[in-house]
């Protein structure tokens, strides 16, 4: 990703000290501040609190939460702790058990003194892997968006839900790779960007795009369906926290109403989904995977630049007022056109022949 024309990963390392620095996201559009992480509680926090956030990456962070706890303790209960821990800090994406799961399968049978070493290689590897996946996504979907300039000669109008952009992975993103590739190769793209409440992760998504040059428009979400009804939508590109073998996906509270509404219109809806997002053991999507409820204070609140050009917060409604807050809901496969892979895409009942061996029951 570019920022201030720069290409930037969302996550880094300082080699020397063996630390790790984000980019702290719940600052982000109103400031850009870089943090460093140094231990695993503050791996965790940065986790819980959003700070980093999106599914790929939370589990390249949760990597190097291990990493960081091996350099103090390399025992085996306090590998075990430490997953055990990141684990627990939000509950849909499946790419945190993903990644913790094999960190402890790399790290469990080698010798403790070799741990602290190979903790910090294997999540430096896992983050280079996370870039090269998405880029493979990119290539896997740009046919898609090029096929669509072909058929209609103007600029391929994309709407989007949630930031599923570099800002959530390593780098490219997973539903905006395709959407940088096309751009980047002069396929002119528009996206139509949803602002999601009530995180806002749509002001992520339009701050990268904007950084990166990309022609984009902020709508509120009520507004998506309204657009595809219009023909102003081509297509539609989501993120994954978890998809299942059948190919329903849990993303973003919306994406489902996002796809009823792209299915009522005719309009293709892809899911762009590493296989890291893709949990195996899945039989039942809706009622298997756990939605996070998140505070009821994200829904009271707004936050925002202030006229003094300070970061405020904003009271919306009653402290006492009860409000629900899921934080994620599942599409069911029969509204996913296809689910864009790094080995490529397939329609949803197809998507274990992608991945023949991983997809294998325990
Ligand atoms: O709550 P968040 O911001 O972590 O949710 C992010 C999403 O829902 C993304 O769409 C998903 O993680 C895919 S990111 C490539």
């Amino acid at each position: 990703m570019k920022i201030h024309g720069k290409a930037r990963t969302s996550i880094w390392t300082h080699e020397a000290r063996q630390t790790v620095f984000i980019i702290d996201q719940t600052l982000l559009p109103f400031a850009l501040e870089e943090h460093e992480i140094v231990s695993l509680d503050q791996t965790c926090e940065a986790i819980r609190a959003m700070r980093v956030r999106g599914a790929p990456l939370i589990g390249i962070t949760a990597a190097y939460g291990v990493a960081l706890q091996m350099k103090t303790d390399c025992t085996d209960h306090a590998l075990n702790e430490a997953c055990r821990a990141l684990l627990a800090t939000r509950p849909t994406a499946v790419n945190l058990a993903w990644a913790l799961t094999h960190m402890q399968q790399v790290l469990t049978p080698l010798d403790e003194l070799e741990r602290a070493d190979a903790a910090w290689q294997e999540a430096n590897k896992m983050a280079r892997d996370d870039i090269a996946t998405n880029a493979a996504i990119g290539e896997h979907g740009l046919p898609l968006i090029r096929a669509l300039h072909t058929r209609h000669q103007r600029t391929i109008n994309i709407l989007t839900h949630c930031n599923a952009g570099a800002l959530a992975a390593v780098d490219w993103g997973t539903a905006t790779a395709p959407i940088y590739q096309a751009h980047d190769g002069g396929v002119p793209v528009h996206v139509w960007v949803e602002e999601t409440r009530p995180r806002n992760q749509g002001l992520l998504t339009a701050w990268e795009l904007r950084e990166h040059g990309v022609p984009h428009t902020y709508i509120v979400d009520n507004a998506g369906g309204h657009f595809m009804q219009q023909g102003r939508v081509d297509m539609v590109i989501v993120g994954v926290d978890r998809a299942s073998r059948k190919g329903d996906i849990a993303n973003k509270i919306g994406t489902y109403q996002k796809a009823l509404a792209a299915h009522d219109n005719g309009i293709p809806f892809y899911a762009a989904t590493p296989s890291s997002s893709i949990d195996w053991q899945l039989d039942n999507a809706l009622t298997e995977i756990e939605i996070e409820e998140r505070s009821g204070d994200e829904i009271r609140h707004l936050r925002g630049l202030s006229h003094d050009g300070l970061t405020r917060d904003f009271r919306l409604l009653d402290e006492s007022s009860p409000v629900a807050n899921p934080g994620f809901d599942v599409t069911p496969a029969r509204l996913v056109t296809g689910i864009i892979t790094e080995r490529g895409i397939a329609a949803p009942a197809q998507l274990a022949a992608l991945f023949p061996l991983e997809s294998q029951r325990l």
